[in-house]
């Protein structure tokens, strides 16, 4: 019968998945071993403490439906989504700057045609965007699709609320670049919004006594074949929750100017209502491959 000590055991474990076939896999968990080892002799981790742990994450995961993803909130809350991102896009070559996809990419984007109010029936301030892609060299990036997504004048998405999945999307939709890489649509300004703190993550933010705040923003997913996928946001100069958003997203390059208008036409020509916010932004994307995540309820997305 075979006894280790506390020193011999985490050898003896890396040591049981030495015949793991997949190379990547094999260092992933030796690694993965090793952290979680050190963590509980570094800690001196109690039963109870075990304990406590292993019931959060069962907790994260019970919390999780189609439509809510508690795991990618824990991530992000723990800034392990972001330190990915930045791993993986250490070289940005002038490339736009990358932030988390978020735990709301979840719904149908709908292809919609230019110009297409995507906040039809809800209140808040009208916004006008107009955005651009292109290559590393600003050559327009044509029949490019361009997934947004953002939250309503009260800080939630349409997944959060009753009824997400008979009343379908809205703030969210997809629109393909023209052959100026450009496109445009309508909505209303987003604000800033709490994560959920209805589930273990915000046991866990109240706990910490963080607020639970994301300053305000819009999302953007630009997925152009032979380009790395950009997933990024376009954050709202002004938003006093820009210094300390509660998943670390923010990058200074990724913050807006919205310009508040008065003109009685948007710039598309059609009559505007009152006065109205313009949001621009250029998207440069860097030459690559990458798969694009897909919304996690979509159906007739693609
Ligand atoms: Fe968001």
């Amino acid at each position: 019968m075979r006894q280790f000590e506390e020193s011999e055991l985490t050898d003896e474990v890396i040591r049981s998945l030495d015949e793991t076939s997949n190379p990547r896999l094999k260092l992933l968990l030796q690694e993965l071993v090793r952290s979680l080892h050190d963590y509980v002799r570094r800690t001196g981790l109690t039963f109870e403490e075990w304990e406590k742990a292993i019931d959060f994450l069962t907790r994260t995961g019970q919390k999780c439906t189609p439509s809510r993803q508690e795991f990618i909130l824990l991530s992000d809350v723990l800034g392990i989504s972001m330190l990915v991102d930045a791993v993986n896009h250490r070289e940005r070559d002038g490339a736009t700057e990358t932030t988390v996809l978020g735990p709301f990419y979840v719904g149908e984007h709908k292809p919609m045609p230019h110009g297409a109010d995507i906040s039809e029936g809800l209140e808040g301030e009208r916004m006008y965007v107009e955005a651009r892609v292109t290559d590393l060299g600003g050559r327009p990036l044509g029949g490019v699709p361009v997934d947004v997504w953002h939250a309503d004048d009260d800080g939630f998405y349409d997944s959060q609320k009753p009824g997400y999945e008979e009343k379908g999307p809205s703030l969210r939709a997809r629109f393909v670049t023209d052959g100026d890489g450009r496109l445009a649509f309508r909505s209303i300004l987003p604000c800033s919004y709490p994560i959920p703190i209805d589930g273990p993550v915000g046991e866990l933010i109240l706990a910490t006594r963080r607020h639970p705040m994301r300053p305000a923003h819009v999302h953007f997913l630009v997925a152009a074949p032979g380009y790395e996928p950009l997933i990024t946001h376009v954050f709202i100069e002004g938003d006093k929750y820009l210094d300390s958003d509660v998943v670390f997203g923010v990058k200074n390059e990724l913050v807006s100017k919205i310009e508040l208008r008065d003109d009685p036409q948007m710039p598309d020509g059609r009559a505007a209502s009152g006065p109205w916010h313009l949001m621009t932004y250029e998207f440069r994307l860097k030459p690559g491959h990458g798969t694009a995540p897909k919304p996690m309820l979509a159906s007739a997305a693609e």
